[in-house]
């Protein structure tokens, strides 16, 4: 499962190599991306690079419920790497009904199927790889076609530097996910993503990755907000193993500081702490850096734990029972 991420930037050079599926003549007022799990992280990387280079407002859907504000006006991007994933296919249904133009991306499934058979444009995914070892993939070709489309407002030039900096920086990433994974393996404690705003999408990421390659529960802490209720959660704690991977932005000054107040109080607790200091120029090459650590650094400590990084047993039997549930 490692070389799916030490691949990465050859995914996204070829991902915004390929032609763009379709040419909006016409004005958008808001992205939507319908999405779970590896695929749903597509959304929440999108609308914290939209945020930061004032693009258009990109919401994101991690259910089924296609939301009721959903109009013609807005463009809803059906992402889902199986193309199988019943919550996506009924957003997807539900835009069908409802008319709202659509780009679907998979790697195959019932996605693509439904998707020809309407004539919706569709954006294909290189074949066989995990859903969440295909972030660049994914995440690229939907840059490439918003960019296309003049609904981006990330100079191309950054997209384009920061594959070359993915190439570059492998190696890097390779050594610090072997320390964080040694570490966490160490400390065994429930392992707390502490970070800032706005790498909110980041935090969450790391989650998912530990939850999904090395199957252990974790939490994500992002200050300010944690500063607002969080924190006084670790005043009379059931617990104390705690083990605090820090990631920080060392450009944003502030976030560095936040991070710096949270470890004064999670010292109370506990004395287990990493620190992850993101590497890269723009914020798109940090969200990308630090998502390769967290992967490698998971599958690490899976292997360390003698369990197969790639399995996700209990995903698939939620997926068998989601057609009952969602047909109910
Ligand atoms: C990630 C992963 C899951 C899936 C999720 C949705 O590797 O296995 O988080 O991404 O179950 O499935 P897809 O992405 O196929 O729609």
């Amino acid at each position: 499962m490692e070389e799916m991420y030490v691949e990465w930037s050859r995914q996204a050079r070829s991902a915004i190599e390929k032609p763009v599926p379709v040419r909006f003549n016409r004005g958008i007022r808001s992205v939507i991306v319908a999405g779970m799990g590896g695929s749903g992280i597509v959304g929440d990387v999108l609308s914290t690079l939209s945020s930061n280079y004032s693009s258009l407002p990109v919401i994101t859907v991690k259910n089924h419920i296609l939301p009721g504000f959903a109009s013609r006006e807005d463009l809803l991007l059906v992402v889902s790497y199986s193309g199988n994933t019943v919550e996506t296919l009924r957003v997807f249904d539900s835009a069908l009904e409802r008319n709202i133009p659509m780009v679907a991306v998979s790697s195959g499934g019932l996605l693509k199927t439904r998707a020809y058979e309407h004539g919706i444009p569709y954006i294909q995914l290189p074949e066989g790889l995990a859903p969440r070892a295909s972030l660049p993939s994914m995440l690229y070709g939907v840059l490439k076609l918003l960019y296309e489309n003049n609904l981006l407002n990330i100079p191309f030039k950054i997209v384009e530097e920061s594959v070359d900096f993915l190439e570059e920086k492998t190696g890097e990433a390779m050594a610090e996910a072997g320390l964080i994974a040694e570490w966490v393996h160490r400390s065994k404690g429930l392992l707390v993503i502490s970070t800032h705003s706005p790498l909110e999408s980041l935090g969450l990421r790391g989650k998912n990755e530990f939850n999904e390659n090395a199957k252990i529960p974790v939490k994500v802490d992002v200050a300010p907000e944690w500063m607002h209720n969080d924190i006084v959660g670790y005043e009379e704690p059931f617990f104390k193993d705690f083990t605090v991977l820090e990631v920080v932005d060392p450009g944003d000054r502030v976030g560095v500081m936040l991070v710096d107040f949270m470890r004064t109080i999670y010292g109370r607790v506990t004395k287990s702490f990493h620190r992850l200091v993101l590497e890269g120029g723009s914020l798109l090459d940090k969200i990308l850096y630090g998502s390769m650590v967290f992967g490698l650094s998971s599958c690490k400590l899976a292997r360390m734990r003698g369990i197969n990084p790639l399995k996700t047993a209990s995903i698939q039997e939620y997926k068998k029972a989601a057609g009952a549930i969602f047909s109910a």
